[in-house]
């Protein structure tokens, strides 16, 4: 049987961790993948998460199952946290998945069932796993423009035109915030505008947001996610806690699947919970308490709150270091996009040839599209970057 297997395309981002892992250079720069570090490089435990954690350990009564759906206070936790109260909680079904991956999974799976004609479109680029798990999955796939390399925000005028294209029921998956790869976002005001086309063509909203808080706040971060949930009957929301609670490895998600009314809620949740057991039975605990345990304590939420924003606002500082040094290395304007796009990446909008340029010559990592994490760089190796972009010729 094993005889028949094929080797399966590499993960280009996870394929990038490995190469950095390999090469034996002290001054190499790890800009691939998309977890945070502080400025000695580490991806810390929150403080809260620790905490949490200690009373988790301390008073936690049993480890037997949950439920199929998780612990029902995740759920309400994380509604409150993504959707605040623009949608009435009886309208919400909900999951806890292993991470917002299996999130996305699980709403791909949502919609082969509920919609199998559907096509599911995606932002021309997103995240590589987006359509490698439609097109394991066998379901249609469409794209839709959204990066201008020439400006390095949205392509909006693009963006439009492609979504004319759409087919009654198709799904457009939209990021709720902090755009993977680019940086690039539409404002409120644009979203209005994507959300008055979709009505009209009466397409689906599917949104991933995996970078709450990243990019200019809890709430304002969640503010797109809430305009485009409150105009539609039904929308799905795939929510990371990945990277807002640095528990990467702990696998926390959660599907939200939002239901035209109360009456429609019950079958929509006892699918997601069917969805669950089919795939992997109970959803991972432990990383869900720890986020209901902060979310649910007045003084954790607040410390861990501050910490987001540390977090946060150390970024958008190093996004402006990197615009300024290369402002004053290039005597131009031409990389201020850096300081006006948000969240972890950016998209510095080069070849791939130039990227491997950059790898080979000054041992700066980021991926072959020329993504790259903000939150891999630090005061001293920012100089390094804006030295190494403009020797390439960027
Ligand atoms: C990324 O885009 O780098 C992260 O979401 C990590 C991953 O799983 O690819």
């Amino acid at each position: 049987m094993l005889e028949n297997l094929r080797a399966q395309p590499a993960d280009k981002i996870l394929a990038l961790m490995a190469a950095y892992k390999a090469d034996p250079r002290d001054d190499k720069v790890d800009l691939g993948v998309g977890v945070y570090k502080d400025a000695s490089g580490n991806t810390p435990v929150m403080r809260a998460v620790k905490e949490a954690e200690r009373r988790i350990l301390a008073d936690q009564p049993s480890k037997a199952y949950t439920g199929l759906a998780g612990d029902p206070a995740f759920g309400a936790a994380m509604r409150q946290l993504v959707l605040g109260d623009s949608i009435a909680g009886d309208r919400v079904a909900a999951v806890a998945t292993p991470g917002g991956t299996g999130a996305i999974r699980q709403a791909l799976e949502l919609i082969k069932m509920a919609a199998p004609d559907a096509t599911v479109w995606l932002s021309n680029p997103t995240w590589p796993n987006h359509p490698s798990i439609i097109k394991y999955l066998g379901m249609k796939m469409g794209d839709y423009t959204y990066f201008d390399d020439a400006t390095r925000g949205v392509d909006f005028d693009g963006m439009l035109a492609d979504l004319n294209g759409l087919a009654k029921g198709d799904v457009v998956l939209l990021h709720g915030c902090c755009h993977n790869p680019t940086g690039a976002n539409l404002t409120t005001k644009q979203m209005a505008q994507v959300i008055t086309l979709m009505q009209e063509k009466e397409a689906i909203p599917f949104i991933d947001i995996a970078y709450q808080g990243f990019g200019d706040g809890l709430d304002e971060d969640a503010q797109i996610t809430r305009q485009i949930a409150t105009a539609f009957d039904n929308c799905l929301i795939a929510a990371s806690c990945s990277k807002n609670f640095g528990i990467y490895r702990e696998r926390t998600g959660i599907l939200m699947a939002i239901a035209k009314d109360a009456e429609q809620q019950p079958l929509t949740q006892q699918t997601l919970a069917f969805l669950n057991r089919q795939n992997y039975s109970f959803p991972p605990d432990h990383g869900a308490r720890v986020v209901t345990t902060i979310l649910s304590d007045p003084d954790l939420r607040a410390d861990w709150e501050a910490e987001l924003e540390e977090t946060r606002n150390g970024m958008l500082s190093l996004r402006q270091q990197l615009a300024d040094e290369l402002k004053r290395l290039t005597n131009s304007d031409r990389f201020d996009f850096l300081a006006h796009h948000r969240g972890m990446f950016s998209r510095l909008g080069t070849t791939p040839e130039l990227v491997e340029k950059l790898r080979a010559d000054h041992g700066i990592y980021m991926v072959g599209d020329s993504r790259m994490n903000i939150a891999g760089l630090n005061a001293n190796t920012v100089p390094v970057l804006a030295k190494a972009i403009v020797s390439a010729g960027i």
